[in-house]
């Protein structure tokens, strides 16, 4: 590989090329340093030239002029760690509870629609790379894999459903049922999405989901009009608007819980009132989220809506956390903020669009290395160790 195409190089700098900053005097050609995927942005530039723009641009763009797209990085990046020394970090252990299931981590992968438009592999990749690394995985609504087969094809994995609220009520129900006969163990209802955000770039390319893939968990239900493949930006947004509903209060989780045994998580709170209704009506847990930025625009990044929500409810509920998560760091700030978990949405797809399950276990692990070494030179050996103190926003910096 490295001395593909390359005259004049010689196959001693394959040597010197794994040595880099050792060796090498001259800067390498990008093929040689693409060699190693070290960090997400590596899979996320391999993703690029793997997806169509009309793919790409639905993966990754954010509502509005992307201010808060921005922002769910920037905020991480306002927080600085406070490492403790000289604590016996020798052996690690980050493996936690989330109701009643043990993960090997405190990661888990957010659903994101339409992951087969990404690579042949979809949802059933993503979510056996997810068993394979001990993470949660929440299966889309939207998904172009159907409840039951990715149940079939990801038996070891914790799968989580994703679930909107449907002006008929029965099409709810009858998906809730189908997820407690698929063994799923928790219901996500996303709260944060009664219409779809503006995401200009998915309106100038007209967005459409190819022929081929189709909304799994809807064929057959003609009558909904959900069975469409091959919808376009507005043909989603219709179905959206024709089928979700926008009435949908706080009294509808009452309604869920009634017909459901299952625990049910609201995704996409960013209040403290929000979370105190959210516990108020019964709610086993809280994804502070703000949907990877794609609903509203300008609202707060996740990380900068947890404290708040933590101080609200967090002895009461299980507090999770979406938005941003690019490297272990992000994820160390939001446990020490207050969550009991995170998820990544678009790093999976980066994943899969490189190489499939494969793509998806070689992020979650680089994610993993990389949580693990912040853990260690932090001073935490195990989750419990991590405290409120080792994070600080930049300000308190900028008084002394
Ligand atoms: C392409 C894409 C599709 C998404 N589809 C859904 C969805 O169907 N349901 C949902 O609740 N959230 C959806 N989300 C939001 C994610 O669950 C999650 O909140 C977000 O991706 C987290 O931010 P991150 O991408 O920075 O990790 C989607 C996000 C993306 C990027």
């Amino acid at each position: 590989m490295l001395e593909r195409n390359l005259p004049g190089f010689s196959s001693s700098l394959g040597g010197a090329a794994k040595g880099v900053g050792k060796y090498c005097i001259f800067p390498l050609p990008d093929y040689v340093t693409d060699m190693a995927l070290v960090c997400v942005e590596d899979f996320e530039k391999k993703a690029e030239a793997h997806l169509e723009k009309n793919a790409l641009d639905y993966y990754r763009s954010g509502a509005g002029e992307q201010f808060t797209l921005g922002l769910n990085r920037e905020a991480f990046r306002r927080l600085r760690l406070r490492p403790r020394c000289l604590r016996d970090v020798s052996r690690l252990d980050i493996s936690c509870e989330i109701f009643g299931e043990r993960m090997k981590w405190p990661l888990g992968i957010a659903p994101t629609a339409m992951q087969k438009m990404a690579h042949p592999d979809g949802e059933v990749g993503n979510a056996r790379a997810a068993g394979k690394a001990g993470s949660i995985f929440i299966l889309s609504t939207l998904s172009t894999t159907s409840l039951e087969d990715l149940a079939a094809g990801a038996p070891e994995t914790i799968k989580w459903f994703q679930l909107y609220i449907y002006k008929d009520r029965t099409i709810t129900e009858k998906l809730v049922r189908r997820a407690e006969k698929a063994n799923f163990k928790a219901l996500v209802l996303t709260i944060d999405a009664p219409i779809f955000g503006h995401r200009r770039a998915d309106v100038r390319n007209n967005f459409s989901l190819p022929s081929h893939l189709t909304l799994a968990n809807f064929q057959g239900i003609k009558a909904t009009g959900v069975a469409s493949s091959n919808m376009g930006a507005s043909g989603i947004n219709e179905y959206v608007s024709s089928q979700f509903d926008p009435t949908i209060s706080w009294k509808d989780i009452a309604w869920l819980k009634s017909i459901t045994h299952l625990p049910i998580v609201v995704k996409g709170v960013l209040t403290a009132e929000d979370a105190v209704l959210a516990r108020e009506f019964g709610c086993a847990g809280i994804i502070v989220s703000n949907h990877g930025a794609r609903q509203i625009d300008t609202v707060p990044a996740s990380i900068e809506a947890l404290p708040e929500v933590v101080r609200a409810v967090g002895d009461d509920l299980v507090v999770m956390l979406d938005g941003g998560i690019i490297q272990g760091n992000d994820i160390f700030k939001a446990l020490a903020l207050g969550a009991k978990t995170v998820f990544v949405g678009r790093p999976a797809v980066w994943g899969l669009a490189y190489n499939g399950q494969k793509g998806v276990e070689e992020m979650l692990s680089v994610l993993r290395k990389d949580f693990e070494i912040t853990m260690a030179l932090i001073g935490s050996q195990t989750l419990k160790d991590i405290q409120p103190s080792m994070v600080v926003h930049e300000s308190q910096y900028a008084k002394l």
